[in-house]
């Protein structure tokens, strides 16, 4: 059997190293009817813009299952559940709590903390209140004192029986995919409003801190942030700026102005109207110190230089796609020392809270066999990523905990169903849950680590 090949003295393998599952609320949970809309709703029901044609009305129907869920994760022995609330679920049109939502949320969280699962909340993965979009969405400044005060209801109502709380998921994709190349919800294109998106998801992260601080000053708050490095793809000197460039515009974005309270000088290279409006003190508040900084690796990305248009939106940068490199379903490049390099590099970059890896993991194409996953491209997936943490820990990165994206397959945002991350496999039809290989594998890690600190 396939396993995990982790040195027998890693730090990973003490108790004190958290080892947990990932989901999130519009990925997993349906029941539509119990809850307003959001903007994933709206874009999914616009043709051609879900590769299946899929949606999220039922997805894995966590909202139903959700007990044999939390039996499932208990049952993988794991340390900690990240899992996300859905905005439009817990707050009315109006603005006020949606008791009968909120109350899923609360029956989740004392479920976990009962069963000793330590729990990670994120507060926007993605499935804004259409309500609000149509105000103007992450374009409008508004959005995010909306957030501050949807923020402070969950804080104030599951308290510190939450072990941490993240505000964002990933602003990059909301931002960027969202309402610069228009590939995600709400299906927004152009620099400016991408630009301008990020800087009021920035601001709403600092304005939740801030309100999660006073609320629950037992938690670790914090964000999570994704991050692919970017490579050249030769040694000239072009392309090396080019992955520069593309690095300070996707991963450093959104960093710096959370660590140092600035943002990266590429921002001098935009039009003067594609930059986002920052009024005084929004800088102050986006840069709110954080507890810890959760941080998402898939794989990473290679830039050739490209030639200048003035006319157009082109910062010299451009992708080249990977060739001859093992991929994922997701045709992304594995690449775990990638992984390594960015933890160091950003250690070294930045003065960081302790990090959490809040998300790993790959689509594979498994194939079910005699009622069995055996997902061995998973398994090698987890087991060179977990060594290339690993790596990273023993040079001196602070690293707490690592979370495997994810618990199980669900809807895959822009490519609906068609693509399976999960580490139990999601049979649609019947809603069926499996554990895949890579499942027992995991759990066999996590359930024979030993106790207390280990001496490297
Ligand atoms: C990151 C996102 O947070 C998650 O929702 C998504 O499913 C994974 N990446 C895989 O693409």
């Amino acid at each position: 059997m396939r396993t995990f090949n982790l040195p027998a003295n890693s730090l990973m393998r003490s108790k004190d190293f958290l080892f947990g599952v990932a989901t999130s609320s519009f990925q997993i949970e349906g029941d539509r009817k119990g809850r307003e809309t959001c903007i994933w709703d709206t874009f999914c029901a616009q043709s051609g813009k879900i590769s299946d044609n899929s949606n999220g009305d039922d997805a894995c129907r966590h909202i139903e299952k959700w007990k044999d869920d939390v039996e499932l994760i208990s049952s993988l022995g794991v340390d900690a559940y990240r899992l996300s609330i859905s905005w439009p679920r817990v707050m009315t049109i109006d603005g006020d709590v949606n008791e009968m939502g909120m109350q899923f949320y609360v029956n989740l969280v004392d479920e976990l903390v009962r069963r000793g699962i330590k729990v990670f909340v994120t507060l926007y993965h993605w499935d804004l209140p259409q309500h609000l979009e149509d105000n103007g969405g992450w374009l409008n400044r508004d959005t995010a004192y909306a957030f501050e005060k949807y923020a402070t209801a969950v804080a104030s109502t599951l308290g510190d029986k939450v072990y941490a709380y993240a505000t964002l998921n990933e602003p990059f994709c909301s931002a960027y995919l969202g309402y610069e190349l228009g590939v995600h919800a709400p299906g927004l294109t152009g620099v400016g409003k991408g630009r301008k998106a990020a800087h009021h998801l920035l601001l709403a992260h600092g304005l939740a801190m801030k309100a999660l601080r006073a609320t629950c000053p037992n938690s670790l708050h914090g964000i999570v942030l994704n991050f692919s490095t970017c490579h050249p793809a030769t040694n000239n000197e072009e392309d090396k700026i080019a992955a520069k460039l593309a690095d300070e515009y996707h991963n450093q974005w959104y960093l710096k102005p959370v660590i140092d309270g600035q943002y990266p000088s590429i921002i001098h290279q935009l039009r003067d109207v594609d930059r986002p409006d920052i009024e005084e003190g929004d800088m102050d508040i986006i840069s709110q110190p954080i507890d810890y900084l959760g941080i998402n690796y898939y794989t990473r990305t290679v830039y050739k230089a490209t030639p200048s248009d003035s006319a157009d939106v082109n910062f010299g940068f451009e992708i080249v796609e990977p060739t001859n490199t093992p991929l994922t379903a997701m045709g992304w490049e594995i690449t775990p020392d990638a992984f390594t390099e960015l933890l160091v590099n950003l250690h070294q970059q930045y003065a960081l809270p302790p990090i959490y890896i809040t998300e790993n993991g790959a689509a594979m194409d498994d194939e079910m066999i005699d009622g069995e996953v055996n997902d061995v491209d998973r398994i090698d997936y987890f087991n060179s990523h977990l060594n290339a943490v690993n790596v990273a820990i023993e040079a001196g990165v602070d690293i707490r905990g690592y979370f495997a994206w994810s618990l199980m397959d669900n809807f895959e945002w822009a490519l609906g169903y068609s693509k399976r991350f999960g580490i139990v496999h999601v049979d649609y039809d019947t809603q069926k849950r499996t554990l895949k290989q890579s499942a027992h594998v995991y759990s066999e890690l996590v359930k024979n680590r030993i106790n207390g600190t280990l001496a490297v």
